[in-house]
């Protein structure tokens, strides 16, 4: 017989590879792309603005208000009611803009992710309507429909749950793709200074990272080449503005000190300082 462990994978495997989802999977991110478009609204959906993912922040409130739902309406007693509609309450409205924060996020995966994403999407929408239908029974005053409609919905919040978390901690969505990337602490030789010409930019190798430098002027910009979002190569973005666009979803980090202008990225940009000595550009990691 198979344990719980291993159909909980068996499941998460076939979500993966469940092609089908893929008709409705990805008209419905290129039309959330489209939505997200506006620069504003993207670094306030993405987290950009705060520095920190904005979607996993948020589903604490709906999780978080609809797990008091549930235990108070299982031992609360009568008394416990109107704390419990209260909860359950909290828990719609917070759900919205953890909602628009997830098809943001969602809106930049692709493949299994945006396969796993979208079946993640539906159970949290399942959710919203039963606890949507919960709070209408308990407001005309059949309390053993919302309860039972609330708990349904709590399982449904806890599938829900169970995906998303596997999309962040098994599959890596959103993770941030620098966190274990460092460079070097001495000064690193990386390339002759004639072969980086003035508005040029390059890919060089510096111990165990990969950095873009690019020239502006006297000055040679050095960023880690791996964009910190997804993994986007950097070194295929384009510079402008004294910036450079990821090639993969835009964002766009500041060359001088890797600050992120645009999201979906939400934390800086590693940056390394450079120096010429002797006709030879030279890197090293911030101090
Ligand atoms: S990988 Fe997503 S913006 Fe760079």
């Amino acid at each position: 017989m198979m344990s719980t462990t291993a159909m909980m994978d068996e499941l998460t495997r076939r979500l993966e590879a469940w092609t089908a989802l893929d008709r409705v999977a990805d008209p419905l991110a290129a039309a959330v792309k489209k939505a997200v478009r506006p620069r504003a609204v993207r670094n306030v959906l993405s987290g950009t603005v705060i520095g920190h993912p904005l979607h996993p922040l948020l589903t604490d409130v709906p999780i978080g208000a609809w797990s008091m739902a549930a235990l108070l309406d299982l031992v609360g007693g009568r008394g416990a009611a109107p704390a419990a509609d209260l909860l359950v309450a909290t828990g719609l409205a917070a759900a919205v803009p953890t909602a628009a924060a997830g098809l943001n996020d969602w809106s930049d995966t692709w493949g299994e992710d945006r396969r796993v994403g979208l079946v993640h999407a539906a159970a949290n929408s399942t959710a919203l309507v039963l606890y949507a239908a919960s709070l209408a029974a308990r407001a005309g005053g059949r309390r053993g429909a919302g309860r039972a409609l609330g708990l349904a919905g709590f399982g449904a919040v806890m599938g829900g749950g169970y995906l998303g978390g596997h999309l962040v901690f098994v599959r890596g969505v959103k993770v941030n793709r620098t966190a274990w990337r460092e460079g070097p602490a001495e000064w690193t030789d990386v390339l002759a200074e004639a072969e980086l010409a003035d508005g040029g930019h390059r890919m060089v190798q510096a111990g165990a990272v990969t950095v873009l430098l690019v020239r502006q002027g006297r000055r040679v910009h050095a960023l880690d080449s791996v964009c910190n979002h997804m993994g986007g190569p950097l070194e295929q973005g384009t510079i402008e503005n004294g910036c450079v666009v990821c090639p993969l979803h835009g964002s766009t980090f500041r060359l001088a000190d890797g600050a992120v202008v645009r999201g979906p990225a939400t934390s800086p940009q590693p940056g390394y300082e450079t120096r010429v000595q002797d006709g030879r550009i030279q890197v090293r990691a911030r101090t």
